[in-house]
């Protein structure tokens, strides 16, 4: 059977450069996380009614944020891109209230990175997310975008089913993508099939899992799988990423993954998309998804690096990627 190879929308871009961001309006910033974690990751809703924004971001693109003040060579920050977590219609139904899910990038201070911001009691705070995450109702911000043209959904929905793979704030644009297959106020939920899985270091961290929850008890076509890395597991077995999940349960997704309307989607952590790659190949499943080079076909995908993957394993037709 030939792959149906996704048509994707034609997607605006760069509305609002750099050189000239709206400003839009914070309308809640609240905690999107299940339970108390030594992480902080928000769900942020931006009104940009009014701006070359509102009605003009689809799910899978991301907006810029260009945190206030000046980096320690006294130059204006560079924008951060962060993932729109709403429906293409918005939080509203009317594309004027768009959404993130920023998370705190707090660590201890590293002297060998090369810092853009200051530091507070030994810990490096990340200029943006920080910024991002102590925003108020009815504050301000500074937003360019939209960006990103591929990691979008298919213009006909129903004629695919999803694989939507994430690690951490990795799931914002599932949120939206899960919401907009599921609660289009006009289409009505799609009867495609999809599996969501996402990947966290302790069952605290998942983000949004009352929403995933509730709608893996109303569709039956919705499954939602979550691969705990850091906590051991009812069989007593040890944590596992999420591609040692699918490697695990191969009997389940394999078919999934091999048929030709499936769409793999993957976002998160830089790095997340080579065990999968290993794996998928391994089962031989990468047709449709992924080209291999010519010096890794052939070879045992287990003995493959990372550094060869990332220069010999191409993502094709039906698979995006966005890491970062
Ligand atoms: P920065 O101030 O940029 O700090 C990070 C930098 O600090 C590093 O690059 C390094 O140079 C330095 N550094 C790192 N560790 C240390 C240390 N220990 N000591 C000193 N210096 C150090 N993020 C989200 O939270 N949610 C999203 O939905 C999201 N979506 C994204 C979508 C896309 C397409 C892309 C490209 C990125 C996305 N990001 C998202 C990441 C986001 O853009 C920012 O990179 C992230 O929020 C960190 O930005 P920051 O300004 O807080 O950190
Ligand atoms: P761990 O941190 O235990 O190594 P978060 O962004 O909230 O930290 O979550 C990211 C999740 O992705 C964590 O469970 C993390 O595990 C996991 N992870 C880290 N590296 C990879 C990788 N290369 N492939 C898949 N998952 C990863």
């Amino acid at each position: 059977m030939t792959a149906d190879i996704p048509v994707l929308p034609d997607a605006a871009k760069n509305l609002a450069p750099v050189k000239d961001p709206v400003i839009g309006r914070v309308v809640s910033n609240n905690s999107c996380m299940k339970g108390k974690s030594a992480s902080f990751v928000r769900h942020t809703e931006i009104d940009v009614s009014g701006t070359p924004l509102e009605g003009n971001c689809l799910v899978g693109q991301s907006f810029g944020v260009l945190a206030p003040g000046k980096d320690p060579k006294g130059k204006t920050h560079k924008v951060r891109l962060y993932s729109i977590a709403c429906p293409s219609y918005g939080e509203d139904g009317e594309g004027k209230i768009i959404s993130t899910t920023p998370k705190r990038f707090i660590d201890e201070f590293n002297a060998e990175e090369k810092s853009p911001g200051p530091t507070e009691n030994g810990l490096f705070l990340g200029v943006c997310s920080n910024y991002l995450c102590k925003l108020e109702p009815g504050d301000k911000v500074k937003l360019t975008g939209p960006s990103g043209k591929r990691f979008l959904l298919p213009v006909d929905r129903d004629k695919h089913d999803y694989v939507f793979i994430a690690t951490g704030t990795g799931i914002a644009p599932f949120r939206g993508m899960a919401m907009e297959l599921l609660s289009h106020p006009d289409h009505g939920p799609t009867t495609s099939q999809i599996h969501l899985l996402m990947g966290a270091p302790y069952t605290s961290d998942l983000l949004y899992d009352d929403l995933f929850t509730g709608l893996a008890s109303k569709h039956d076509n919705f499954h939602y799988h979550t691969a705990i890395s850091r906590e051991t597991r009812p069989d007593g077995s040890r944590g596992c990423y999420i591609h040692q999940l699918v490697d695990e349960q191969i009997a389940q997704f394999g078919p999934i993954l091999e048929n030709p309307r499936t769409v793999l989607y993957i976002c998160g952590l830089a790095g997340m998309q080579i065990g999968l790659y290993q794996s998928m190949a391994h089962h031989k499943l990468n047709n449709g998804y992924f080209k291999i080079g010519e010096k890794l076909s052939g070879t045992d995908p287990i003995d493959w690096e990372p550094s060869q993957i990332r220069r010999g394993v191409k993502a094709t037709g039906r698979c995006m990627v966005e890491v970062y």
